[in-house]
């Protein structure tokens, strides 16, 4: 079954608003986790083309990584290190505007310069993360936190 995107310009709102009914078809009827972890993954990269966008799942004590779309990134990241740990040991949503000034940063790839992190939660528990990185300063605010966190909760059988 053909799955072309529509890809729009616009504001960002509006982007994520042409995007979400289209993430929600692409899960629709999928079970398999790493399938819809990969087209969310894919999708975001190809509306926003941020530098890096995919997931780390929490498998024992580290966050191991997950799908993705973007240059090859670390795969283990300890809870409490880096962005990702972080937002894994708070059990919140950080947005990161200029990755040299967080405490601890893992640089995967030089050239990203901010960040968001989003946790994802089963139950309350939290399981992993939608990571995105971008190449340009202060590129995350608020609108992307509503936005990310609103397609997070759209994954199905976590
Ligand atoms: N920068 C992240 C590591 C993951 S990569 O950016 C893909 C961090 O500090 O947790």
């Amino acid at each position: 079954m053909a799955k072309d995107l529509s890809i729009i310009k616009g504001s960002k709102t509006d982007q994520y608003t042409s995007l979400i009914p289209q993430i929600e078809g692409l899960l629709q009827g999928e079970n398999n986790l790493i399938a819809n972890l990969a087209n969310i993954s894919a999708a975001l990269k190809e509306q926003f083309n941020w530098w890096w966008v995919g997931f780390y799942w929490i498998i024992e004590d580290e966050l191991v990584l997950g799908p993705f779309q973007g240059p090859v990134a670390c795969t283990r990241i300890k809870k409490g290190r880096g962005v990702c740990g972080s937002a894994w040991e708070k059990q919140e949503t950080l947005i990161v505007k200029d990755v040299e000034q967080f405490p601890g940063h893992i640089a995967c790839s030089s050239a990203s310069k901010s960040e968001i992190v989003v946790p994802v939660f089963k139950n309350n528990q939290i399981v992993g993360v939608l990571d995105v990185d971008s190449e340009h300063l202060a590129h995350f605010d608020e609108i992307d936190q509503q936005y990310l966190e609103k397609i997070i909760a759209l994954i199905p059988n976590l």
